[in-house]
């Protein structure tokens, strides 16, 4: 899965997608990442990506000729990238969607929006448009990271090893039912670890971490 995120913060990215799993999902080949810096399809000498709203208003937007410039080089490299736009007006993302996203494994370009929002003529070039939940952030860059993150630790040989296979086993539709784990030590300041998961008893173990007991 090649991802394009197209923002005027590149910077904002280079620590999230180069650590931990996100790092080694590029590693492994499951993804790789193009980080297209808007400013570059600014307009004149000062490159200029906003400009204030018709009708009035507080703030300004951003332009639709630099996005649609961006999303169209994006293109270039990769013809067939589904477009994706955070805006608190978008469809709730959930897991589900993250799974049928990976399911689907294609590549991707997501529009991270600044100042006050974006020339609503831009929609005519995005696929999806998606909300990380009910709450207004400054920008889309840290919605695009939740997106790539939900999304590319389901791509085939990201998560390690046959366990995390097993504990995403036990969530049901949307909602992450994921059990409690406890590592060593067994008793911490009087706190001691659930005495079944000591037993060995792998059938009643998996019976109480799906809540059967
Ligand atoms: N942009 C600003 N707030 C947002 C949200 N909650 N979800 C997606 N994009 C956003």
């Amino acid at each position: 899965m090649k991802v394009q995120i197209i923002t005027l913060f590149p910077e904002m990215f280079e620590k999230v997608l180069n650590t931990s799993m996100l790092w080694k999902a590029q590693e492994c080949s499951a993804v790789s990442f193009e980080l297209i810096d808007l400013r570059t399809f600014g307009i004149g000498v000062r490159r200029t990506v906003d400009d204030t709203p018709y009708g009035g208003g507080d703030g300004m937007l951003l332009k639709v000729e630099p996005l649609v410039a961006a999303i169209e080089h994006a293109k270039k490299i990769s013809p067939n990238s589904k477009v994706f736009l955070p805006t608190p007006r978008g469809t709730v993302f959930k897991q589900s969607k993250a799974k049928s996203l990976a399911k689907q494994n294609e590549d991707m370009i997501i529009i991270c929006p600044r100042y006050e929002g974006y020339d609503e003529r831009i929609t005519d070039w995005v696929d999806e448009q998606f909300c990380i939940g009910n709450y207004v952030l400054t920008g889309g860059e840290i919605p695009a990271m939740v997106l790539i993150d939900s999304v590319v630790r389901l791509l085939p040989g990201v998560l390690g090893g046959d366990l995390s296979a097993e504990i995403e086993s036990f969530q049901q539709d949307d909602v992450s039912v994921e059990f409690p784990q406890y590592t060593r030590p067994e008793e911490f300041r009087g706190k001691k670890v659930p005495k079944i998961l000591l037993s060995g008893h792998h059938a009643q173990i998996d019976k109480w971490r799906k809540g059967d007991e």
